[in-house]
């Protein structure tokens, strides 16, 4: 909840919940979680996905920091955890989405390549696919 409000993205709290519950119940996507003094603070998801282009790939879906412990190396781990599961389950990259959301994001693209991504300049499109309800559906 604490990475969604501060990202930006409007996801509700009860949707966050039952996403949650589906990735940390899934073989396929890897969630892991650094804890001190029995609390969480951080945690990264990283999901599977195929194609023609790369075979199997990995996607570093969330990356959190909690703000107080931030600049001491967890993200850092997170990101080699997340690509060392990425390798071991035969992907040949760990692809990262950063969402800008309104805000300045500069310093995150940097944080990135820092730790090995690049920027190839892809762009990333998506088609909201919720039912319009200002349309009538179409019956075919
Ligand atoms: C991005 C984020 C995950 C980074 O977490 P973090 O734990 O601070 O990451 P690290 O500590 O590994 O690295 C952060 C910086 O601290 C530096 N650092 C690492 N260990 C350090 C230490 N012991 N002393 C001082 N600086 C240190 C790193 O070099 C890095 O700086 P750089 O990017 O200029 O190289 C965190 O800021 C965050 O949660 N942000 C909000 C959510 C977000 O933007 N997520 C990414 C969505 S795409």
């Amino acid at each position: 909840v604490a990475l969604y409000a501060e990202d930006g993205f409007s996801t509700l709290r009860a949707k966050l919940g039952e996403n949650l519950a589906v990735l940390v119940h899934s073989d396929d996507i890897r969630v892991m979680v650094v804890e001190q003094d029995g609390d969480i603070v951080g945690f990264a998801s990283t999901t599977l996905g195929f194609g023609l282009e790369q075979g199997r790939v990995a996607e570093l879906e969330d990356l959190y920091v909690r703000p107080a412990h931030r600049r001491g190396g967890i993200g850092c781990v997170l990101i080699d955890d997340s690509a060392a599961w990425a390798r071991s389950v035969g992907c040949r990259a760990l692809e990262v989405i950063v969402a800008p959301n309104g805000k300045n994001v500069t310093h995150l693209l940097g944080f990135y390549i820092r730790r090995g991504f690049t920027d190839e300049g892809r762009r990333l499109l998506a088609r909201d696919l919720r039912p319009d309800p200002t349309k009538a559906p179409v019956t075919v």
